[in-house]
């Protein structure tokens, strides 16, 4: 009898939320139409979408309807996630050529598009103290666009390569946000490489327990790969990325016009990155790196590894499945990195770690291209350096270290193997190729 009663009563409440649930979807349409109302009026008098004084108002105006203390919490965060779906509804309808990311922790738009740079506060909320980190490789003039369309900008400048990927410079960094009286409201929007996103993005996630980041890539590299993602860090005792955080960013915004002052050293360094989406993911886009006329547009080249990576965040921010694909050729190629002691560039290490992965028809494929490219396919390093930093790795646990291997292109598969294992297929490349 009970039961019966139980489900009766349960019957009764589902009935309820289904009335009010078909009730909220007809109000959402109604708030969202007003919603793209109000963006289309403020873009046409120039007012930015967030307006965080409005958002406060409505915020405490609605939860002091609420009467229950408990319902009061969580009504103030439905409100909270309602109002941020609103803003991002209201970016895409004024920007449709945003690329979004939908990660676990949050939605970020990737504005890739020539002049972005000179348009980066239709997008970006620079209307407050922005701290700009920039290495000194990278244009002065890069970071002083981004500057000139601040509310007040303060540029830091660190040391170019890989060294300032470091504990002290990254406390360098927060005591200048500190001197500079940042606060919670304010930012922090990186101006550079993968080095500088790395850095900065750690600094923005750990300021002030966490604020807002954005990252302007310079480089081809971080444009098609390391600065969407989330993935911030330093080294720590030899040990790449040892310390990091993920903390994904406000937004993305890619300038392809930057990369005309990129050396062809540096462009192809980020090509590697791309080779790296397309043998894993996109035999179609690794035909077009084979093609004797070139790779084509490079912007549609940011915009297919981009939309691959997004994917691939989207299903696994945290790596804690998919996302390992990403490391196909970093395994050994962080160790080439360690014993090239600044030889040899990111993307170069990578594109010689991934021939090892690969089985013979692959690598007999991505070896032209690589030589089309400027990129190694043989390399002198010592093999016990290397093999010293890659048991250091991250990924390796029980002895054993996991990689990502290409039985043909566009597959890709997770092994575990041992470190004498992995030393056989280093020296197997080497062997190869001499
Ligand atoms: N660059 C590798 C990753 O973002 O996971």
């Amino acid at each position: 009898m009970r039961g019966a009663y139980g489900m009766d009563k349960l019957s009764a409440a589902r009935a309820v939320i289904d009335r009010i649930d078909a009730e909220m979807a007809r109000l959402f349409e109604h708030r969202m139409t007003a919603a793209a109302e109000i963006a289309a009026w403020k873009q046409a008098n120039g007012r930015p979408v967030r307006d965080s004084a409005r958002e406060r108002e409505v915020l405490d105006r609605n939860s002091a309807r609420i009467s229950d203390p408990v319902l009061r919490t969580h009504y103030t965060a439905f409100l909270e996630g309602l109002m941020a779906e609103s803003r991002l509804y209201q970016q895409s309808l004024l920007h449709p050529e945003l690329l979004w990311v939908r990660a676990a922790s949050g939605a970020y738009p990737i504005y890739l598009c020539s002049g972005a740079l000179r348009e980066a506060g239709d997008v970006l909320e620079l209307d407050r103290t922005v701290f700009i980190v920039t290495d000194k490789g990278v244009p002065a003039s890069y970071a002083d666009a981004l500057a000139a369309q601040c509310r007040r900008a303060v540029v830091h400048t660190v040391p170019q390569g890989e060294g300032s990927k470091a504990p002290a410079v990254l406390e360098t960094l927060l005591e200048a946000m500190l001197r500079a009286g940042m606060t919670r409201s304010d930012c922090v929007a990186a101006v550079g490489g993968g080095v500088v996103g790395d850095l900065a993005g750690l600094a923005a996630s750990l300021y002030m327990r966490g604020i807002d980041f954005y990252n302007v890539p310079t480089t081809l590299l971080s444009m098609v790969d390391s600065s969407v993602g989330g993935k911030t860090a330093v080294n720590l005792g030899g040990v790449k990325n040892a310390v990091g955080t993920f903390w994904q960013p406000k937004a993305v915004l890619i300038d392809p016009d930057v990369l005309k002052t990129l050396s062809a050293r540096h462009v192809s360094n980020g090509l590697a990155e791309a080779l790296k989406m397309a043998v894993t993911h996109d035999p179609a886009l690794f035909a077009r790196f084979e093609n004797s006329a070139g790779y084509g547009p490079v912007e549609d080249l940011i915009a297919a590894c981009l939309r691959m990576k997004r994917a691939v965040v989207e299903a696994d921010e945290r790596e804690r499945g998919l996302r390992r694909v990403l490391n196909f050729g970093h395994t050994l190629g962080h160790g080439l990195e360690a014993a090239a002691e600044g030889r040899l560039l990111h993307g170069e290490c990578v594109a010689l770690g991934m021939l090892p992965m690969c089985t013979p028809g692959v690598r007999a494929r991505i070896i032209p291209v690589l030589e089309r490219y400027g990129l190694p396919v043989r390399a002198n390093f010592d093999v016990d350096t290397a093999m010293r930093a890659i048991s250091h790795d991250k990924k390796s646990s029980d002895g054993l270290i996991e990689i990502v291997t290409v039985p043909e292109l566009g597959r890709f598969a997770f092994q575990r193997v041992t470190l004498s294992e992995l030393r056989e297929r280093l020296l197997m490349c080497i062997e190869e190729q001499r």
